[in-house]
């Protein structure tokens, strides 16, 4: 039996041995005498008697065991042309003191606070102080718009926000500190502080609930480690679900630390004093788990990079940053790839970067199409690795495991199943599929460590969006099949949650936002295929009767709403003004079928359908024929 084969299948049948002796890469405060607490199933906690400090395992023990003057954090802003090198001394530094800021704010163990920071040390540092005091992070990317971050807001009802005055963008600087003022304005929830990061490119008028990083820091003595349970939040982290109310992820701080060591080993094959870079942003789970928290607590170095694949300065950007920081392994989204490829198809610019120190790319976050994989795979000479996982597992659910056992590549396919998660593929009627069969992707439970152990303040939401519709599993929100080597397939969403260009939005908030227009009477949001950002949203409205406007002016005007409301990343350009939708016989929208014809003209009529004459109509729409 292979290594693989073996380590799977005593990660299930033992997976109380398994996980303890995983642990072990782990300092504790308090080492767990137990591995998993089934006592609230199918709700699952790890490590119950567990105490740790996760910012303890990510700093001061590297410092200690003499990695004190080794890298832990490149920061490289293609945005400003800067580069600057933390060692984990000084990084540790950096982050006792501003916990120890944090503190003299008040901020005390349990408290959350909401993070509004762009690609800059700063985000690490403030994660990790964060952690250091048993405080509770919660990270809002800098493309959501002011009522998304008041959402998020008056969910996780933070004691304080820390947040920069400004994010750097190719074509213009976003301006982050109206937008928290704005959200304050919206949000019923009030935190007693603002902490500000002033950047030079734009500086934030400070008002009276207003600190100055500077100045929160010049007040602060460097605060120590708080031990905490296993079971206790590091982080909640926002995410899209099929409504427009966001998700709030839970992670603890045991499972996390345990599941995020065994993956950098086994997995991503990176050991301490390697380079490893993670082209996403820290707004993301990608960014939370592989831009800080698995790197450091592996000893490894991480380069943080504030830029764009394209275009900061050209399409060589990572080319360059793998050449001079001798980058062991990349991990970003297929979209970046297909954005590169398209300005230099034929990898002139790769050839002008010794890229020589690159063993593995690692792809993530959507659906990698054959053409990218063989494209990159081409030009870079080096396995060009899928794997697949979301928001709430935290870490890969499938994946080739380089450091464990490399596997051969199929495209198309995430590889096999990691250690902890048996993967089920699940008909309606909730029984396993043969082989090659399409179904829904399910986990059966227990989840392993590091998997989210339920929604923020909301065990009912969690239990029935993800436990409820096959009992026993962990509904992913995927289908796919998988094939007779037991290589996993994933082909797409189940639900109304879309992928644009790796960002993880909600056609359901769109369609809120579309439906508040005074002239709109119904309207649906599916999203469509794209040869750059592999899916973006196309929104359909019906008008009310006796509406007179300009159809060019509604589009604008809708256009505009879904950017002021959800925020740029949305990438909402696209929306077409049609005489009804198809609908079953019960009223609702056939969404699915749209989708359907959307992305591959599939001609057929739902046996559902109440209206089919209006489909017909809808078709070239759909297509995106004007
Ligand atoms: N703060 C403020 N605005 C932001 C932002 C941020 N952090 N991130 C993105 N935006 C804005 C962009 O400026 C853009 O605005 P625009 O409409 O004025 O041009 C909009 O949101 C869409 O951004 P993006 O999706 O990044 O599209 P793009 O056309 O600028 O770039 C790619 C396309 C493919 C190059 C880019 O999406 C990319 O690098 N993707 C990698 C994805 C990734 O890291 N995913 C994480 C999961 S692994
Ligand atoms: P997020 O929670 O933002 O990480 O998004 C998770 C979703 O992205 C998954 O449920 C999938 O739909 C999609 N996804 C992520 N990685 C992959 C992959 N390698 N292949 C296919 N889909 C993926």
């Amino acid at each position: 039996m292979g290594a693989y084969a073996e380590t799977y299948r005593q990660s299930l049948t033992d997976p109380e041995g398994f996980w303890l002796d995983a642990a072990n890469a782990v300092e504790w405060e308090q080492a767990p005498t137990r591995a998993l607490d089934d006592s609230a199933a199918p709700l699952y906690r790890w490590f119950p008697d567990g105490v740790l400090n996760t910012c303890f395992n990510a700093l001061d023990r590297h410092v200690r065991d003499g990695r004190g003057e080794q890298p832990a954090l490149i920061w490289d802003s293609a945005m400003t042309g800067t580069v600057r090198s933390f060692t984990y001394r000084e990084l540790l530094e950096r982050v006792a003191l501003f916990a120890g800021a944090l503190r003299a704010q008040g901020v005390a163990r349990g408290d959350r606070v909401v993070l509004y920071l762009p690609m800059i040390p700063e985000a690490v540092v403030a994660m990790l102080a964060c952690a250091r005091i048993g405080a509770v992070h919660s990270v809002v990317f800098g493309g959501f718009a002011p009522r998304e971050l008041a959402a998020r807001i008056d969910d996780a009802r933070p004691k304080l926000i820390v947040a920069a005055s400004c994010g750097l963008e190719p074509n213009r600087i976003v301006e982050y500190k109206p937008i928290v003022d704005e959200a304050l304005r919206l949000a019923e929830h009030q935190p007693e502080r603002v902490v500000v990061f002033q950047r030079e490119q734009a500086r934030a008028e400070l008002g009276p609930r207003d600190v100055d990083w500077n100045d929160a820091l010049a007040q602060a003595e460097p605060a120590e480690c708080v031990p905490v349970r296993a079971t206790d939040p590091l982080y909640v982290l926002y995410t899209s679900g099929t409504t427009g109310r966001p998700k709030g992820v839970v992670r603890d701080n045991g499972g996390h630390a345990v599941a995020l060591r065994w993956s950098m080993a086994n997995i991503y094959d990176i050991g301490p004093g390697e380079v490893f870079w993670t082209a996403s942003d820290v707004g993301w789970v990608v960014g939370h788990s592989y831009i800080v928290y698995a790197p450091l607590l592996t000893g490894a170095t991480t380069v943080v990079y504030e830029g764009k694949p394209v275009g900061t300065p050209d399409a060589g950007a990572f080319w360059r940053v793998i050449a001079e920081h001798r980058v062991k392994a990349l991990f970003t989204a297929p979209t970046a790839l297909r954005a590169i490829k398209r300005m230099d198809p034929k990898g002139e610019l790769l050839a002008e970067h010794d890229t020589s120190s690159l063993r593995t790319l690692f792809l993530a976050g959507e659906r990698l199409d054959p053409e990218t994989y063989h494209w990159a795979s081409d030009q870079l000479g080096v396995p060009v690795v899928d794997h697949w996982w979301q928001t709430e597992t935290g870490w890969p659910v499938c994946a080739n495991l380089r450091g464990l056992e490399p596997m051969p590549i199929k495209p198309g396919s995430p590889t096999v199943p990691v250690p902890g998660y048996e993967v089920a593929v699940l008909d309606q009627a909730g029984r396993p599929v043969p082989p090659g069969a399409d179904g829904a992707i399910c986990l059966k439970l227990p989840l392993p460590p590091g998997t989210l152990p339920t929604l923020w303040g909301d065990d009912e939401r969690f239990r029935e969006s993800y436990l409820s519709r096959h009992p026993g599993y962990y509904l992913t929100g995927d289908n796919g099949y998988v094939d007779a080597d037991g290589y996993v397939f994933v082909m797409g969403r189940t639900d109304d949650v879309i992928n644009v260009a790796g960002h993880r939005l909600s056609t359901g908030s769109m369609e809120a936002v579309l439906a508040a227009h005074p002239a709109v009477a119904e309207c649906a949001v599916i999203g469509v295929h794209d040869a750059l950002k592999g899916q973006v949203p196309r929104g359909f409205v019906v008008l009310k009767s006796g509406v007179d406007i300009a159809e060019e002016t509604l589009r604008e005007e809708l256009v505009a709403a879904v950017r002021a409301e959800i925020g740029p990343v949305a990438a909402f350009r696209d929306v077409a003004v049609v005489d009804g939708l198809p609908k079953t016989r019960s009223g609702k929208i056939l969404r699915k079928a749209m989708r359907e014809i959307a992305d591959t003209g599939d001609t057929r009529v739902p046996s559902t359908i109440e209206n089919p004459t209006v489909l017909d109509r809808l078709r070239p729409a759909l297509r995106g024929d004007r």
